[in-house]
C-alpha cells in the first residue's frame, strides 16, 4: 500500500507536479507515423501528460507540435489549414511554423512587425520506428532516446499498435511489470486447472514457457535495480529440483520489455510503452519486431490480436468498458480464465475495472508484488530527487543504457543464478 498522498505524487503527470516533471525529461511516444500520411495533410488533435496540443506534418515532412489554442483569441489550432510550412488558424489567419513562430499575420498592415513577437509555445517531436516521440520538457535539455533494436531496424521488421486504455499510465505500467497475473489473467481453464491433458501436452512443448510458467503460481520474484530501471526475476518451482527463472524489465520511466525472440531468429520480440495522455488516459503501444527478418503477415495478424480490434478511426478498443469487453460467460465456464478474448482485452478489463486511478492505500499486498513495490519506489524516489534540483536521471540522459535482453532459463533448484549470471543472461550481447 501507499499513501494517498504519496498516490497522489506518483500518478499526477501535469507540468508542475514532481512526477510530472520527471516525465518531462524523457522523450515520449505518442503517434504512429502514419497518423500523419504525408506533408500538409490534416493536423490532429494530442493530448499529452495534461497538455493540449495539435500535432501536423509540414510541407517538408516535419512534425511539429504546437499548443493547441491559436495565441490571438485561443481558436483550436485543430481546425487549422496546414499548407506551405505552416499551420494556418481559420479564424484570422495567423500561421505559425514547427518552431511555433508566427511566420504571417495577415490580419495585421503589412508594416506591423507584430508577427515577429508572437510565438505559440512548440515542442520537439522526432521520428524513430514508425512513431512520433515528444519531448516536453525543458528545451536545451533534450533526452537521449532510448537505444531500443527496434529503432534501428527497416520498417518491414517493426509493427506498433495503438490503443487508449482509459486508466492512468503506472496503473497500466504495473500490469505488465506483474507478471504474476498471467497465470489467471491470461490462462485457459485448463491451465488453471492443470488438467492431466494440459500436463502432457506442456511437458511436451519445446517452448520453456508453455512448458513450465503455469506450473507454478506463486513465483518468487527478485526485482534488482538497474541503471534503466528494474530487473526483474521470476524464479518458479518446476519439480525435479529445477527451477524456470524469466527475467523481465521496467525501463524508466513506462517501459516494459516482457519477451523476446532474439538471438532466436523464428520468434518475435515485444515491448510496451504506457504514455500518458493525462491523470486518467494513457496510450498502450506496443512494439512487435524481429532482428534477423521482415515480419509475416501472420506475425501482424497476431500482433494486431494481441491489442485487439479497435473502433474505426480512433485507437479505442472494441472490448471496452461499455459493452464489458464482451465478456462470454459460456467460455469463462470452460474456455478462458476470464471469458474475455484477446490479451490487452484482459488486461484493459481489470485495470479499468479499478477506476481510473486505484486507490493504492486500500491494497493488501503480497509477495508476488515485489516487482511493483520496488517500481513505485524507485519512481517516487526520482521524482522527489529531480523536484530537489538533481540531474535527469540517467536513462534520460545515456540511451545505451536501455540495451537489454528478455531472459528465461532452467537452472537447478537451489542455484541462486548469481549476480554476473543475472546481469551475462539479460545483456544484450548475450
Ligand atoms: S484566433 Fe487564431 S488567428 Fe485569431
Ligand atoms: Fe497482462
Amino acid at each position: 500500500m501507499l499513501s494517498a498522498e504519496d498516490n497522489a505524487l506518483l500518478t499526477a503527470t501535469s507540468r508542475g507536479t514532481a512526477m510530472g516533471d520527471l516525465l518531462r525529461r524523457f522523450w515520449a511516444p505518442f503517434l504512429l507515423s502514419s497518423e500523419l500520411p504525408k506533408p500538409d495533410c490534416p493536423p490532429i488533435r494530442v493530448r499529452l501528460m495534461g497538455e493540449d496540443l495539435v500535432a501536423f506534418r509540414d510541407t517538408s515532412g516535419r512534425v511539429g507540435l504546437l499548443a493547441e489554442r491559436c495565441p490571438h483569441r485561443r481558436a483550436s489550432l485543430f481546425f487549422g489549414r496546414n499548407e506551405e510550412h505552416g499551420l494556418r488558424c481559420v479564424y484570422h489567419g495567423w500561421k505559425f511554423d514547427a518552431d511555433g513562430q508566427c511566420v504571417d499575420m495577415p490580419s495585421e498592415p503589412e508594416t506591423s512587425a507584430y508577427k515577429a513577437k508572437v510565438r505559440q509555445p512548440a515542442y520537439s517531436a522526432v521520428e524513430a520506428g514508425g512513431v512520433v516521440w515528444a519531448h516536453l520538457g525543458p528545451r536545451g535539455e533534450t533526452p537521449a532516446m532510448p537505444d531500443f533494436p527496434w529503432l534501428r531496424l527497416p520498417p518491414s521488421r517493426v509493427h506498433v499498435t495503438k490503443r487508449l486504455e482509459r486508466v492512468n499510465w503506472v496503473q497500466a505500467l504495473e500490469g505488465g511489470v506483474d507478471s504474476a497475473h498471467s497465470n489467471f489473467l491470461h490462462a485457459t481453464v485448463d491451465s488453471f486447472r492443470r488438467t492431466p491433458e494440459w500436463m502432457e501436452r506442456a511437458r511436451a512443448s519445446d517452448d520453456l514457457r508453455a512448458r513450465y510458467h503455469a506450473l507454478d503460481r506463486s513465483p518468487v520474484f527478485l526485482p534488482e535495480e538497474t541503471r534503466y530501471g528494474l530487473r526483474i526475476g521470476a524464479r518458479r518451482s518446476v519439480g525435479e529440483g529445477q527451477c524456470y527463472w524469466r527475467f523481465t524489465h521496467w525501463m524508466m520511466p513506462f517501459y516494459n520489455l516482457f519477451k523476446e525472440g532474439a538471438p532466436k531468429p523464428g520468434v518475435n520480440s515485444q515491448g510496451i510503452a504506457w504514455t500518458p495522455i493525462d491523470d486518467r488516459n494513457c496510450w498502450t503501444l506496443v512494439a512487435t519486431w524481429n532482428e534477423h527478418r521482415p515480419l509475416s503477415g501472420e506475425d501482424i495478424e497476431t500482433a494486431e490480436d494481441f491489442a485487439g480490434p479497435a473502433i474505426p478511426g480512433t485507437f479505442l478498443p472494441m472490448r471496452n468498458a461499455e459493452n464489458d469487453y464482451l465478456v462470454d460467460r459460456d467460455l469463462q465456464a470452460s474456455g478462458t480464465f476470464t471469458g474475455i478474448a484477446g490479451t490487452q482485452a484482459q488486461d484493459m478489463a481489470v485495470q479499468e475495472s479499478m477506476g481510473p486511478v486505484t486507490a493504492r492505500s486500500e491494497e493488501h499486498l503480497g509477495t508476488s508484488d515485489a516487482a511493483i513495490i520496488a517500481m513505485r519506489r524507485s519512481l517516487l524516489r526520482h521524482a522527489r530527487a529531480l523536484a530537489d534540483g538533481a540531474a535527469a536521471p540517467l536513462p534520460a540522459r545515456d540511451g545505451s543504457v536501455y540495451r537489454v535482453r528478455f531472459a528465461e532459463t532452467l537452472a537447478a533448484s537451489g542455484d541462486a543464478l548469481d549476480a554476473a549470471a543475472r546481469e551475462r543472461l539479460c545483456s544484450a550481447g548475450a
